[in-house]
């Protein structure tokens, strides 16, 4: 392993000079400023998959950034939770669609491994995935799914625990197409998987930014404990946003994030932000059953609100513009440990 670590290494080292880590805008100052193509921009090539017909919410639309077009400082958040059945992929859909609705392109990406179904949740078929690129089948690019106008996603697959034993030219090729997706939108929304198990932790602990989900049940506040922990401990520069879903009421929420605020002040370092909360919502299981996002299915549904709200205190939230290394860098950085 330390054979293929060494080259792993070199291989990033090269794509960081090739492809230096974007600066994040000053998040609120909208709209985003466009980073001016590179020298050698991507030849996108329109999926296949753009022709296949998509859901009603999914008007087929050209995908979003094609050939020379602009390239953006991205801001990835990856969302994920130490219990499973928490709420994530409804709320990472449902967050990709408020943005994306404000007008930010955005896309989501399926890292979790054990149930990728983002798509699912859409609601569409995606012909390709992720695994297909990384048994070298496909590129990126032709597995990229548009679902609405400032909307795409990459479908999840089972192949992602595959990376940390792929030879090292075809890991170098799969990060030179990860990093150039992270040019391609203004918001990378990553759906993970639950638990501190290695393959959610590389997601979790490449990211700058990072959502954490609890419920008000006890062994929910534990795990999410157990994550934030980890947090600490493999990745303390992190922002690390606390989301509560599925509370009865907004008191209840508060009630939560005030204990677990307690308890990381008291024994760990990083810091703990409440992002918000949002309340058991009947429409929410309704939607999946329909396989349809709740906020297109209900707009008007308390759980839609508190969507809204919490993309909208995501966007004034600014960071420290400060030069950082890419999200897909640090994450090979990471397997190749
Ligand atoms: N705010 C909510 N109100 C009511 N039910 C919810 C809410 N959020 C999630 N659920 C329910 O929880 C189930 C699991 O959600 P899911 O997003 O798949 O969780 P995870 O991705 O964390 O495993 C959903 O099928 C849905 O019925
Ligand atoms: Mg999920």
């Amino acid at each position: 392993m330390s054979d293929q670590a060494e080259k792993l290494r070199a291989l990033v080292q090269q794509q960081n000079e090739k492809h230096p880590a974007l600066v994040p805008p000053p998040i609120g100052t909208s709209p985003l400023s466009v980073v001016p193509p590179s020298d050698d921009p991507p030849v996108l090539v329109p999926s296949a998959a753009a022709k296949t017909p998509v859901s009603d919410i999914a008007e087929a639309i050209p995908p979003l950034v094609a050939g020379a077009g602009p390239r953006f400082k991205t801001r990835t958040i990856v969302v994920t939770s130490g219990k499973g059945g928490v709420g994530k992929t409804n709320l990472t859909v449902n967050l990709a669609l408020a943005f994306a609705k404000r007008g930010m392109k955005t896309l989501l990406f399926d890292a979790d491994l054990g149930m990728a179904n983002l798509d699912v949740l859409l609601g569409i078929s995606p012909p390709h995935s992720l695994a297909d690129v990384i048994d070298a089948r496909m590129k990126l690019e032709e597995v990229i799914f548009p679902i609405s106008e400032n909307l795409e996603l990459v479908p999840g697959g089972s192949g992602i625990s595959e990376l940390a034993n792929l030879p090292a030219d075809r890991l170098e090729k799969l990060l030179a197409s990860l990093s150039e997706i992270e040019g391609r939108s203004e918001i990378l929304l990553i759906d993970t998987g639950a638990g501190i198990s290695r393959q959610v932790m590389d997601f979790v602990m490449a990211a700058h930014e990072v959502i954490v989900v609890t419920t008000p049940e006890p062994t929910a506040i534990t795990d999410a404990y157990g994550m934030i922990k980890a947090l600490n401990a493999q990745n303390p520069g992190a922002t690390v946003h606390l989301l509560v879903n599925q509370a009865d009421t907004e008191q209840e929420a508060r009630s939560v994030s005030a204990k677990l605020t307690m308890i990381v002040e008291r024994f760990l370092e990083i810091k703990l932000h409440f992002l918000g909360f949002v309340e058991k919502d009947v429409n929410v299981g309704r939607a999946v059953l329909q396989q349809r996002p709740f906020s297109v299915l209900y707009p008007y549904s308390v759980a839609t609100r508190r969507v809204s709200i919490l993309v909208g205190k995501l966007l004034v939230q600014s960071e420290e513009p400060t030069v950082r290394e890419g999200f897909f860098s640090r994450f090979f950085h990471r397997l190749s440990k």
